[in-house]
C-alpha cells in the first residue's frame, strides 16, 4: 500500500462521495459515539445517526432504510476490527457483492474464521469477472496498527487502532465469535501466490522458498533487540519415539529454539502424579489415542512454565505434537513472532473448517455452555492442540491450570458418548483438543469457565493471537501428520 499523503475512499451512502482520509485529519473522523466513523461523519445532516441506524430495539438489523450496498448494519454498528475493505473498486462487484463479510471473516455455512476464504476469488475469476484482486487486496488482515508515523493508508480500520485511546481490548467482527477477534499491534502480510497455494493444499508440490514472516509486532521491532528466550517441547510414546527424534533434529538445524524438551515416555512423573493421572495411563496402555487423550499436554505445559529459565515473564514455551516438521524456512517466522508475543499471553492456531459441534461430544459442550451461551462457538472452527505458544503470564497460568483441571476429569477428553445420543452433526471427539478450544474461546470473549461442579467459576481472559491452520501456520511449521 502506497505511503502517500492522502487517501481517498470512496463510498456510497445512498449517495457516493468521496471522503479524503489523512492522519492529520483522521481525529477530526472519530466521532465520540460508537459505530463506523465512515458511516456516521458527515452523514448526521441527512439524519443517519448511529443512534437511529443502529437501534435494534428496531430489529436485529436496526433502522433498514440507513443501508445500502456499501453500508449495512453489520460494518456500521458493530466495535471497530478487522473488515472487508468495503471501499475496493472491484472486490465486492458482481458475484460477490454484499458478500464481503462472509468472503473475509473466514467461512461459509458459519464457519467463523479470521481471514476470509480465497474461494470467493477463484468464483469471481471462475465467473469471468474482472478480478486482479487477491484476498489480501479485499481483507483487512488483522491490520490494526500499520501506519507508521505519518504515513496514510487507506484503511480506516489502521487509523482507528491508531486513534490515542482506542481500546486494546479484542475488537471482534463478529460479536461473541472468538476466532474473529484481534488486538491491535500486529500487522499481518498480505497472503502471495505460495501462500494461496498452500491454502489450497497444494504445498507438497512447492518448491521450498525462503519465507517472509507471517505476522510482526507494530512498531517493527529492531532486529538487534533482544528476542524473548524460545524453548521447545514435544512428546511422542510408542510409534512416535521416532517423530520426537526428528523434530528435535529439525530444531537443532532450525536455530531458533533456546532448549528443547523432548519426551518419549512418562518417566518424568512422580509416584504422586502416576496416581493422580492413573486412570489416563491406563486408557493408554489399553489404546487410547494421544497417549491417554492427550492429558499430558497442560500437565508438562505448566511444568516447564513454571521453570527457572521461563520464570522471567518474557520467556516463551512452544508446544509441537511430534510428527510435525520445523522447515530451516521457518526461522523468520519463530524470530518474529517472537517478538509479536510480547502483546500477547498464548499463540493459538484455529482450523476454521472444523466446526467445533463437528468435533466436540455433548458432554464437553455442555461443560462450557453455561459460560459461553449466547456466542457462536459451537458454529466456529476449533482451535488446535498440535501447535501453540505459551508466554509465562498470569493469564496463561491461569488457563493452563484450567486445562489441567478439566482434562483431568476423563468424561470431558475420552471418546464415550453422550447415553441419550450426540447431535447429528457430530462426528469425533477430539480429546484434550476440544477442551483446549472451549477455553480459548472463554478466554477470548471473556467469558468465566467452570472447572468442576460448584466450584467457584474461574476467569481465563488471557490475550490471544490468532491464526489459522493452513498457509498461516504453515509459515511456522508443517503438520505432516493429519489428525482425520
Ligand atoms: C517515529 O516517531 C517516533 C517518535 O514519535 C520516533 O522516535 C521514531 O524514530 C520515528 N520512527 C521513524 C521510522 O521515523
Ligand atoms: C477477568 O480478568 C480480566 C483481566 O485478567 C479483567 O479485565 C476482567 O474484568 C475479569 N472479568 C471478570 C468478570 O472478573
Amino acid at each position: 500500500m502506497a505511503a502517500t499523503g492522502a487517501a481517498f475512499v470512496t463510498l456510497g451512502f445512498l449517495t457516493s462521495l468521496t471522503v479524503p482520509v489523512t492522519v492529520s485529519g483522521f481525529r477530526d473522523l472519530v466521532p465520540a459515539e460508537e459505530g463506523h466513523p465512515l458511516c456516521f461523519k458527515d452523514h448526521h445532516k441527512h439524519g443517519y445517526t448511529y443512534d437511529r441506524c443502529c437501534n435494534r430495539d428496531l430489529g436485529p438489523h436496526g433502522l433498514v432504510t440507513c443501508w445500502d450496498a456499501y453500508m449495512d448494519f453489520g460494518f456500521c454498528c458493530r466495535p471497530m476490527a478487522p473488515l472487508p475493505k468495503r471501499a475496493h473498486p472491484t472486490c465486492w462487484t458482481g458475484l460477490l457483492e454484499n458478500r464481503h463479510e462472509m468472503c473475509c471473516m473466514g467461512g461459509s455455512q458459519h464457519l467463523a474464521g479470521p481471514r476470509g476464504q480465497s474461494e470467493c476469488w477463484e468464483e469471481k475469476e471462475r465467473a469471468g469477472e474482472p478480478s486482479k484482486s487477491t484476498l489480501g487486496m479485499c481483507c483487512d488482515f488483522f491490520s490494526a496498527w500499520r501506519l507508521a508515523n505519518g504515513s496514510s493508508t487507506s484503511s480506516m480500520i489502521d487509523v482507528w487502532a491508531r486513534f490515542p485511546g482506542s481500546s486494546s481490548r479484542a475488537a471482534c467482527l463478529i460479536e461473541g465469535y472468538a476466532t474473529t477477534c484481534s488486538f491491535p499491534g500486529i500487522a499481518f502480510r498480505v497472503p502471495d501466490w505460495h501462500d494461496n497455494q498452500l491454502a489450497m493444499g497444494k504445498g507438497a508440490s512447492l518448491p521450498k522458498r525462503a519465507r517472509p514472516p507471517l505476522l510482526w509486532q507494530l512498531p517493527a521491532v529492531s532486529l538487534r533487540a533482544t528476542r524473548p528466550r524460545l524453548e521447545l517441547l514435544t512428546l511422542g510414546v510408542g510409534t512416535y519415539k521416532s517423530s520426537v527424534a526428528q523434530l528435535v533434529a529439525d530444531a537443532g538445524a532450525l536455530d531458533v529454539f533456546d532448549a528443547v524438551h523432548a519426551f518419549s515416555d512418562f518417566s518424568f512423573l512422580s509416584e504422586d502424579e502416576r496416581q493422580r493421572w492413573e486412570r489416563h495411563l491406563r486408557a493408554w496402555r489399553e489404546g487410547a489415542r494421544i497417549a491417554g487423550y492427550g492429558w499430558w499436554k497442560p500437565f508438562l505445559c505448566r511444568k516447564l512454565l513454571s521453570s527457572a529459565s521461563l520464570a522471567s515473564g518474557r520467556g516463551l514455551l512452544v508446544f509441537s505434537d511430534a510428527g510435525s516438521r520445523l522447515e530451516p524456512e521457518s526461522a523468520a517466522s519463530w524470530q518474529s513472532l517472537a517478538f509479536a508475543m510480547r502483546s500477547y499471553d498464548v499463540m493459538a492456531v484455529v482450523d476454521i473448517e472444523h466446526m467445533e459441534r463437528h468435533w466436540t461430544k455433548r458432554r464437553t459442550l455442555r461443560q462450557f455452555e453455561h459460560g459461553l451461551r449466547g456466542t457462536g462457538f459451537k458454529d466456529e472452527g476449533q482451535f488446535v492442540s498440535r501447535l501453540f505458544v505459551l508466554r509465562n503470564t498470569p493469564a496463561t497460568q491461569r488457563l493452563l491450570a484450567a486445562w489441567e483441571q478439566l482434562v483431568e476429569d476423563i468424561t470431558l477428553v475420552n471418546e464415550d458418548l453422550d447415553p441419550r445420543g450426540e447431535a447429528p452433526e457430530f462426528r469425533a471427539h477430539r480429546h484434550e483438543q476440544s477442551v483446549w478450544s472451549l477455553l480459548l474461546k472463554s478466554a477470548i470473549l471473556g467469558r468465566p469457565v467452570q472447572r468442576r461442579p460448584g466450584a467457584p467459576q474461574m476467569n481465563v481472559t488471557a490475550r490471544i493471537l490468532t491464526i489459522t491452520e493452513g498457509y498461516e501456520a504453515h509459515q511456522l511449521t508443517d503438520f505432516a501428520r493429519r489428525h482425520d
